[in-house]
């Protein structure tokens, strides 16, 4: 594919090193390019012959041009069986992924043995000046915290405070700059890192830059590796979650591909470290939940955080005007209401227990079922994990008050970086509007997406987002 405008933004050193990355590989070998989002890397390296496939994490796609078609994905699982590639690249990748252990663990995953790998990765050099460059850029905000809360504490211990809280290098540098990133990106420490998820070293080498650039924006590394062997993986192996999906599907009315993502989810949010117990509210005949039950002892042998499962088990509850005109419609007329709404999504509590004790799931250990209506259990349980907290929630109660009861319960309790995902949000209007009042009610920035042909949606609760530095580096690239 050529460019829309024939012309593509990339440095002249990046096409240098694109040439010399090619030099290294046999012809026609596969493979993947893990871009920042425009497509100008993979353009460049499919323009000199290579069989490219290029994929973005969702959080990177760029506002402009898109130069090589990209397939997104979450940022987490590389959407590609074991061993799929030859060769794989990324530029700039590792250190702004959510959690780069994770990221080098999936490169391998995708990689077949003896595969080459090229990152493009910050050098120290770079971290610091980056960190010239990005401090005097917080004087001004040092000042009006200043101006606004007053000196009541030592002035010594604020300006700590705010670098600690605003400058501390949670994820590798997707936070900003900070005084520890030079250790972080040097190239031992790159070394130890890709050394640890299985890659054997064959170089390590900073990328050609003219002085000004060099004084500008550091030196970038170039590391190339082979991998040596998979690295020992926290899971046994990844799951095949579409199988999952259809061994369940008599127990739900949620679409395959939809229940794989939740299945999935359950077992990135267990590897991801994310505390907390999952929890479904509306599960009808308890098909999504058993997914996310049976990915779980797929993936770690066992059931390692149980599923909390709300429902009537009497139906859905009548709608209300915020529900919009189709809803009310559907519910009012008797026959549409046993087509479209699956007899009012009516499922019974002891046949959801034994078709999850028949898989061999142990009932107030695996899985608990709270039968009631959300505005009664929803607040109970909450109370009983707040200690825990929800590492996944899943909303399916199709209408307004269902979806606000369980936000408003749960919500709260949701660790930091899980997952809430949204059955219906495309679906209904009462689904929608609940998500984006109790948002705004609470003045919340969460970003919404979607799943593959809006089949469902989800945020992640995360109380800090990207940098000015992040936004003005993409704007960059774009
Ligand atoms: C669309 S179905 C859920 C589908 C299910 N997740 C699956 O895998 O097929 C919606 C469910 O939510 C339940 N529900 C909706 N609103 C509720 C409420 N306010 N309290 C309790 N249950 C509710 C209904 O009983 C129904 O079983």
């Amino acid at each position: 594919m050529t460019s829309e405008t024939g012309k593509i933004p990339l440095p002249q050193r990046l096409d240098k090193v694109a040439e010399h990355i090619l030099r290294q590989l046999p012809k026609g070998c596969r493979i993947l390019v893990i871009d920042s989002g425009n497509g100008a890397f993979a353009h460049k390296i499919s323009g000199m012959g290579a069989d490219i496939t290029a994929i973005a994490p969702v959080h990177a796609i760029p506002s402009g041009l898109k130069h090589f078609p990209i397939l997104h994905y979450d940022g987490r699982t590389i959407p590609f069986p074991d061993h799929a590639f030859d060769a794989l690249i990324s530029e700039h990748m590792i250190e702004r992924s959510e959690n780069p252990e994770i990221f080098l663990e999936e490169t391998a995953r995708v990689l077949k043995t003896g595969g080459a790998c090229f990152h493009i990765l910050p050098s120290s050099g770079q971290a610091v000046t980056a960190m010239l460059r990005h401090y005097p850029a917080i004087l001004p905000k040092l000042m009006k915290s200043f101006m606004e809360k007053g000196a009541d504490t030592p002035l010594a211990r604020r300006i700590l405070r705010i670098l600690i809280r605003n400058r501390w290098p949670h994820r590798m540098g997707t936070r900003g700059y900070a005084i520890f990133e030079p250790i972080l990106f040097s190239r031992t420490a790159w070394s130890r890192r890709l050394h640890k998820a299985g890659f054997q070293k064959k170089s390590l080498t900073a990328l050609p830059a003219g002085i000004l650039s060099r004084l500008l924006h550091g030196t970038a590394l170039l590391y190339h590796g082979e991998l040596a062997g998979i690295p020992a993986s926290k899971t046994k192996s990844p799951p095949d979650f579409m199988a999952i999906a259809q061994t369940v599907r008599p127990f739900s009315m949620v679409p395959p591909a939809a229940i794989a993502f939740a299945a999935e989810q359950a077992v990135a949010a267990i590897a991801r470290d994310i505390p907390g117990v999952i929890v479904e509210c509306g599960t009808w005949k308890g098909g999504c939940s058993m997914a996310m039950l049976e990915a779980q002892r797929k993936a770690f042998g066992k059931v390692v955080r149980p599923v909390h499962m709300l429902d009537s088990f009497e139906g859905l509850p009548d709608t209300t005007e915020k529900d919009g005109p189709l809803a009310n419609s559907l519910q009012e007329n008797p026959e549409h209401k046993s087509t479209y709404l699956n007899d009012n999504c009516v499922a019974g509590e002891t046949e959801t227990r034994t078709a999850l004790e028949a898989q061999g799931f142990r009932p107030e250990h695996d899985f608990f079922l709270h039968k009631g209506w959300f505005c009664d259990t929803a607040p109970v349980l909450a109370s009983q994990i707040s200690k825990q907290g929800i590492a996944l929630l899943r909303l399916d109660g199709d209408w307004y008050e269902s979806t606000m009861d369980c936000l408003t319960a749960f919500l709260p309790i949701v660790s930091e970086g899980g997952m809430i995902l949204i059955d219906d949000y495309f679906t209904w209007d009462g689904c929608a509007r609940a998500v984006h009042d109790y948002l705004s009610r609470n003045d919340l920035p969460y970003r919404i997406e979607s799943l593959p042909n809006h089949m469902g949606a989800f945020f992640v609760k995360k109380s800090q987002r990207l940098t000015f530095d992040d936004i003005r580096d993409s704007w960059k690239r774009s």
